[in-house]
């Protein structure tokens, strides 16, 4: 029995593919590689010296996803892939629209073809759009500001119908505030195509002489020094809660949504400084007008997950900088992976 992984060659999901491996679960790895590098999933094996099946198949592909399923016995998905950009949402809110809710749909009506109803599903903090009533808690009213958001709360809701129409399924919905660092090996981390759009990749470009300069998006917040204040979460940490969420979904049934956050928040300004100090590096920023669309102060109360699941976050602002940092020295031009490398694949042979 295995469990399918969409999306696992990217960020989160290549975390959560080590710590899965790592409990000792067998896993399969599907992605279309849009927004990730074939090489991740070497460095996958590398760390946990496992091995397992990849199939590059996109979840727009029905036909696809039904072969991997028939090929192999899948007990349960942890459904990772999907588009991530808000800022790219807006422009292409179509091509937003339908890779991630036609993709949540493919993936749904095969996994009812085929009987499996577990899943462990990305949501995101953003599903609370813009209160400012903090901290976060799981039965707050939902609201998305962007198509992005939008995909992310319609997914949730589509997910909560399909359960009503068949009891047999037990989803975790699970809402993610910041993920930041990368493995402590410094072997898999976030590779942003371009100039990041995200605090923290940008500030590690700056601290490597990539980028010149930070722009501080408003420093008029309602906030202790003015600038806008996150729950940053360490990525092994929230690799960690999918495997107890995982745990979880095999064992009852249902649609429970869980924020997983360390429910502490930190501003921009105490970010710079915290990588500075970790670095060694100066970290040049300057403070330009708000970001439209970014709200003040966003944090979780991450209780529900400490109580349910099991889980809290362990690692700290140290390690988060730390190992973001080692990333970016050990990958100054992340997995670097010519486009033309990663045509042409199929099943790599267990
Ligand atoms: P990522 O882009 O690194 O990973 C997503 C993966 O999905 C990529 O490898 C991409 O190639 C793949 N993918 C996209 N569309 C696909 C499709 N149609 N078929 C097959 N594969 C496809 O992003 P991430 O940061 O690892 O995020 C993982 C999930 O968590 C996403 O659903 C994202 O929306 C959600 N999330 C991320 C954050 C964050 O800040 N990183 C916050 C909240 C929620
Ligand atoms: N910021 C800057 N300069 C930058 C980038 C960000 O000052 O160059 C500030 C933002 O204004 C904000 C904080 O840093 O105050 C964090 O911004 P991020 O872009 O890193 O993260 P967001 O909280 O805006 O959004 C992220 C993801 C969303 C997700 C949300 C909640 O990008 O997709 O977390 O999970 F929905």
């Amino acid at each position: 029995m295995a469990i399918l992984i969409t999306g696992g060659a990217g960020y989160i999901g290549s975390h959560t593919c080590v710590e899965l491996l790592n409990a000792g679960y067998e896993i399969i790895v599907l992605d279309n590689l849009v927004n990730s590098k074939i090489h991740t999933l070497d460095r996958i094996k590398e760390i946990t010296g496992r091995n397992f099946r990849f199939y590059k198949t996109d979840l727009l592909n029905k036909a696809e996803i039904q072969s991997i399923f028939l090929e192999n016995d899948i007990e349960a998905v942890i459904h990772f892939a999907g588009l991530k950009a808000v800022g790219e949402s807006v422009e292409i809110p179509l091509r937003y629209y339908h890779n991630n809710i036609t993709g949540t749909l493919n993936l749904c009506e095969v996994m009812n073809e085929f009987d499996v109803h577990n899943m462990v599903f990305s949501s995101s903090a953003t599903v609370y759009g813009l209160q400012e009533q903090v901290p976060l808690f799981e039965e707050l009213p939902l609201q998305a500001t962007n198509p992005y958001g939008r995909t992310k709360l319609m997914i949730e809701e589509i997910l909560r119908d399909v359960y009503v129409s068949n009891k047999n399924w037990s989803i975790a919905l699970l809402r993610y505030f910041n993920p930041v660092g990368a493995h402590p090996s410094g072997r898999i981390g976030e590779d942003p195509n371009g100039i990041p759009n995200n605090l923290v990749p940008y500030i590690t470009q700056v601290a490597v002489g990539k980028l010149p300069e930070l722009k501080v998006f408003g420093n008029d917040y309602n906030t202790h020094d003015g600038t806008g204040i996150r729950d940053y979460i360490h990525v092994v940490d929230l690799a960690a809660g999918h495997v107890k969420a995982l745990e979880k979904v095999m064992s009852s049934s249902g649609v429970i949504a869980y924020n997983l956050g360390t429910g502490t928040g930190y501003s921009v300004l105490e970010m710079i400084e915290a990588f500075k100090e970790v670095t060694g590096q100066a970290i040049p920023y300057q403070i330009i007008e708000r970001r439209p669309g970014d709200i003040g102060i966003s944090y979780a109360d991450p209780s529900k997950a400490k109580k349910e699941l099991n889980w809290e976050a362990q690692k700290g602002l140290y390690e988060m900088c730390s190992d973001s940092w080692r990333w970016q020295m050990n990958n100054p031009s992340g997995y670097d992976v010519e486009v033309k490398e990663q045509e042409n694949l199929s099943v790599t042979p267990l």
